[in-house]
Order: C-alpha cells, then sequence, then structure tokens
C-alpha cells in the first residue's frame, strides 16, 4: 500500500490524494444526510433524480431508476467510499480511475447538466482529472504490463483487495449512518402559498424545493403534499376531482392521496414520495 506512493509522478501522488479524500468525504456527506434516503426530504435520492428528468440528457435512463432510487443511493455511497479507499491504498488505479470518469459523467448528464457555463458545474473537471490520472498511471507501466487494459481483473490478490474496498466502503456507509447529522432540511421553510388562499379541500401543484412538480392537499387533518412524479417510470400524475385520486397518464396508475399516496391501481408498486410540508403562521411551507 505504502509502496505505491513512492516512485510515482508527483502529479499522480496529487491526483491521488485529491479524488480519494473527495471521493471519501463526497460517500460521508451523503451518508451522514438523514435526507438522504428519505422519501419525505426534498434531498431524499429519488427526489433529486426525479428533478434531473426535465434538463437532463439522459432522462431516458434516469425515470428507470426512479423506483429503485434508494437501493441506488447507498449504491452511489458505497461506490464513492470504495474508489476513494481504492484510490488513496493504491488498488487497481487504472480500473478505479475509469470508474471515476464514468461516475463523474454520469453526474454530469443528469445533476451538473443545466448548469451554463459548462465549467461552473464541477462534475466536468472531476471527469477530466480521473482521465489524467488514468492516462498517468497507464503511462507509468512498462511495455508487457500496459497491454493489460485492467490489470486488477487478472490478478486474484488484486481482485480480493479490490474486495476489500468494497466491503469497507459498506462498513463506511453504515457508519454515516449511524452518525447521520441533524440538519436534516437547511432550505426549511419553503414558502408555498398562504393559508388564507388555501382552504380547507383545496388542491394545487407546485414545485418542490428540489425541482419536482408536487402537489399539495389541505383537508381538515391538516396539509400534506406529494411528488408529481409517478414511481413507475417518472410520469407526472395529476389530481381526478371525480375520484379523488392520483392518476398517471403514462400507463393508468393510480394513488390515493388519503392513504400515503398508496399503489390503487398498477403497474406502480411503490407509492408516491411524500413531501414534508406544515402551516406556519399564515403560510403554508416546505419543512
Ligand atoms: S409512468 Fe407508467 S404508470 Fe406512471
Amino acid at each position: 500500500m505504502l509502496n505505491s506512493w513512492k516512485n510515482q509522478h508527483p502529479a499522480t501522488t496529487v491526483l491521488r490524494l485529491w479524488l480519494g479524500i473527495t471521493f471519501i468525504y463526497g460517500g460521508w456527506n451523503k451518508a451522514t444526510d438523514p435526507g438522504f434516503l428519505d422519501q419525505g426530504s426534498p434531498h431524499y435520492i429519488g427526489a433529486q433524480i426525479t428533478g434531473y428528468l426535465s434538463t437532463s440528457p439522459i432522462d431516458f435512463i434516469l425515470k428507470h431508476m426512479i423506483e429503485h432510487a434508494t437501493l441506488m443511493g447507498w449504491g452511489v455511497m458505497i461506490t464513492e467510499f470504495a474508489i476513494g479507499f481504492g484510490v488513496l491504498a493504491g488498488y487497481s488505479l487504472e480500473l478505479l480511475s475509469l470508474a471515476g470518469v464514468g461516475l463523474s459523467a454520469t453526474l454530469w448528464l443528469s445533476a451538473t447538466w443545466s448548469v451554463k457555463p459548462y465549467f461552473l458545474g464541477s462534475d466536468t473537471a472531476y471527469m477530466v482529472l480521473w482521465l489524467a490520472l488514468f492516462l498517468l498511471v497507464r503511462g507509468g507501466k512498462s511495455g508487457r504490463n500496459k497491454s493489460k487494459l485492467i490489470s486488477g481483473l487478472t490478478d486474484r490478490r488484486e481482485v480480493l483487495r479490490l474486495a476489500g474496498v468494497g466491503v469497507l466502503g459498506v462498513v463506511a456507509t453504515f457508519s454515516g449512518r449511524i452518525f447521520k447529522n441533524s440538519n436534516p432540511n437547511p432550505e426549511s421553510g419553503l414558502t408555498i402559498t398562504t393559508v388564507a388562499t388555501f382552504p380547507v379541500g383545496s388542491t394545487m401543484n407546485f414545485q418542490a424545493a428540489s425541482g419536482e412538480p408536487a402537489v399539495l392537499f389541505r383537508t381538515n387533518a391538516g396539509v400534506f403534499a406529494y411528488s408529481a412524479i409517478c414511481t413507475h417510470q417518472g410520469c407526472n400524475v395529476a389530481y381526478d376531482s371525480g375520484k379523488n385520486l392520483l392518476k398517471c397518464p403514462c400507463h393508468g396508475a393510480e394513488f390515493d392521496p388519503a392513504q400515503g399516496a398508496k399503489v390503487i391501481t398498477g403497474p406502480a408498486q411503490t407509492p408516491l414520495a411524500s413531501i414534508k410540508v406544515a402551516i406556519k403562521g399564515d403560510k403554508i411551507v416546505q419543512i
């Protein structure tokens, strides 16, 4: 492990330190965010993905991820940790650098695609840094080894080491979930409407803090809201006041807002994500 830091180009040292530490921090940041896997939070990974649908060029892929957003969230955290630990340890640097390129490219095409001009979004820079690390590591190999594109996959010890950083990624992710911080909604208090203009019995569409479309209800029991993104494949649901259901125009899924937006008619399998709202003074806010 320590040997991997000797006899390498200073640029490789800088890149390994920066990328390794940053990816571990990225994993920790998500793992300690109580909202990241909480369907009612504006930080929920599913809410983030749905927010990207209107701008991302890979929306046709993202919409299939919505149904499995929580699983994706676990995968992203574990992968970020594993890549970070592996790069610092010096295991299969080529393979992990390419994984870094892939992850950064995916984040660019989804999370930061709408950032203009492009250089203000950091994912493009990370994609290039990972590519530079790949080329540096590959350039430093002897001719024979160079012919193996991914040497880590042909060496049993290297495969075991990679499995080890994967396990370390799982342990770090669970540790982060245990040490979740106490600031779940830093941008809480987003005003949706006023109490006076939204009497009991009202329904309205609004844009949630994550950018996703949402539907707000007020009954005698109080106010509640759901994401309008269908959990099947991401179409926008609409409220049918005749049936008192939220209906999806794409494949006919129906959700009951009076029962936590549970599925009444498929093909959707999971309820719509709930969005936390409350009456604060004379306003109705997302919290
Ligand atoms: S996207 Fe298929 S039912 Fe909504």
